[in-house]
């Protein structure tokens, strides 16, 4: 007989998209349980009637606390870790001043190693369990971001970050290296454990049209791989690609000649998008990734989530840190909040914790693993206390109903929220 594991608390999961159903789509249980068997859930239903089901589990008892699908951050920079809340400067600044300078120390292992396992700890800490993270230029940046996540069970998506121009001295490669390290990285990593590869050019600025055509090339040769990369985030930006690529109809345009373009394709900000751009991303079925703490952060813009959801488009929710000013997806859950507020759409809490687990999940073609809790799935899971601090807990005690309980914890929670969090059956926080 093998080990089982029986969590108790509330649990919350999806049965529905929250966008086409409403709260309906979520199903909620005041009582349930949770029971986990080689690193995968078994069964979900009410706590009582599993325990006596499962007398030989190991039971662990959350209480109160709110047990649902860890968090998943489709989109990150784990080097930007010691540079997050950098002040003053907008994108193309910012990358010159505050991140290239940082990104430049990760050809040193030990200080990789050293990044990535601080920033893996201060993200399970928040309850996220899966993230998709840019590397820097350095092979070696790639290494220690999987090796940490290897050690700690945890479903991870990465790859090399590649520039290949208007990049300063150190952190260049070229189209042939890009490729051929990213290769090696892909057949080294991609599939061992939990861990998978997304092919990554850092956005167009930095990549000659050869580097884009050459991991263009890589991607037609991996297409199971994931490609992520930036899109129409900044005005300024938007212009240079316009001055960098004369010839391209639009932004989306120097990805798609080149072979960037694609059903798993990820594309972060895609703030100002033209039409033609989002008609071929919706036709081609790619990811757009809202990163709200990072667009409000750099000053970015709003990013127009009511429009592209309706529209079919698959979004994921993502910190964007460093860009981003937060580690914990409670606080960049309730900055989409905030920006659909001031775009006109008060988007409801199962909509935000659907938008930061099965939605980054679809985002990220793993739904069918992570993001929610149904049997079958992999068991990682966040346990939230929705009475963290007295301030949330003087507003959830009012609460009629689990949205009006959640919701103070998603406006106002941080890592305090984060009673538990559990990674394929284990517990890490
Ligand atoms: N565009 C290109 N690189 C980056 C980055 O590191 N962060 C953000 N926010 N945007 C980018
Ligand atoms: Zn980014």
């Amino acid at each position: 007989m093998t080990a089982q594991t029986l969590l108790l608390g509330q649990t919350l999961r999806f049965t529905a998209d929250p966008f086409a159903e409403g709260p309906a789509a979520a199903s909620h249980d005041s009582a349930g349980g949770i029971l986990i068997e080689e690193g995968r859930i078994a069964a979900i239903g009410q706590g009582a009637q599993l325990r006596a089901a499962h007398p030989q589990a190991r039971v662990v008892d959350h209480g109160d606390a709110l047990l649902m699908a860890g968090f998943v951050d489709a989109h990150v920079h784990y080097p930007q870790t010691a540079i997050i809340a950098s002040w003053g400067k907008r994108l193309i600044d910012w990358l010159n001043l505050y991140t290239f300078p940082e990104e430049m120390r990760f050809g040193d292992p030990a200080h990789a190693a050293e990044i990535a396992g601080r920033y893996l700890d201060l993200t399970l800490a928040n309850g996220t369990t899966t993230v998709c993270s840019y590397a820097t230029i350095h092979p070696e940046s790639v290494d220690a971001f999987f090796a940490a996540a290897q050690a700690r069970g945890q479903r991870v998506v990465a790859g090399k970050t590649c520039m290949d121009r208007n990049a300063p001295e150190g952190l260049r490669d070229t189209a042939q290296s890009a490729y051929d390290d990213s290769r090696a990285l892909l057949r080294k990593w991609h599939g061992v454990d939990r861990l998978s590869y997304a092919i990554t050019p850092r956005f167009s600025p930095t990549s000659t049209p050869e580097q884009l055509e050459a991991l263009g090339a890589l991607w037609a040769e991996h297409p199971d791989c994931l490609m992520q990369t930036h899109l129409s985030e900044q005005t300024d930006e938007i212009a240079w690609v316009r001055d960098l690529y004369p010839q391209a109809r639009d932004y989306l345009d120097t990805y798609e000649a080149h072979g960037l373009l694609g059903a798993n394709g990820l594309y972060g900000h895609a703030i100002h998008l033209e039409s033609r751009e989002r008609d071929r991303l919706r036709e081609v079925g790619a990811a757009l990734v809202h990163c709200p703490t990072s667009n409000t952060f750099i000053g970015s813009g709003l990013f127009d989530m009511a429009g592209l959801v309706a529209a079919g488009h698959r979004v994921g929710l993502a910190t964007d840190t460093g860009g981003g000013s937060s580690f914990s997806m409670l606080r960049t859950m309730a900055a989409a909040y905030e920006i659909g507020q001031l775009r006109g759409t008060a988007l409801h809490p199962a909509q935000l914790l659907w938008l930061a687990t099965v939605g980054s999940a679809r985002a990220l073609r793993l739904d069918a693993s992570i993001g929610n809790l149904a049997p079958g799935m992999e068991a990682d899971i966040v346990a939230l206390d929705l009475a963290s601090t007295p301030a949330i807990a003087q507003r959830s005690t009012r609460a009629q109903d689990i949205w009006e309980a959640v919701f103070p914890t998603i406006m106002m929670g941080d890592d305090r929220a984060i009673r538990a969090t559990w990674v394929a059956g284990q517990r890490l926080v």
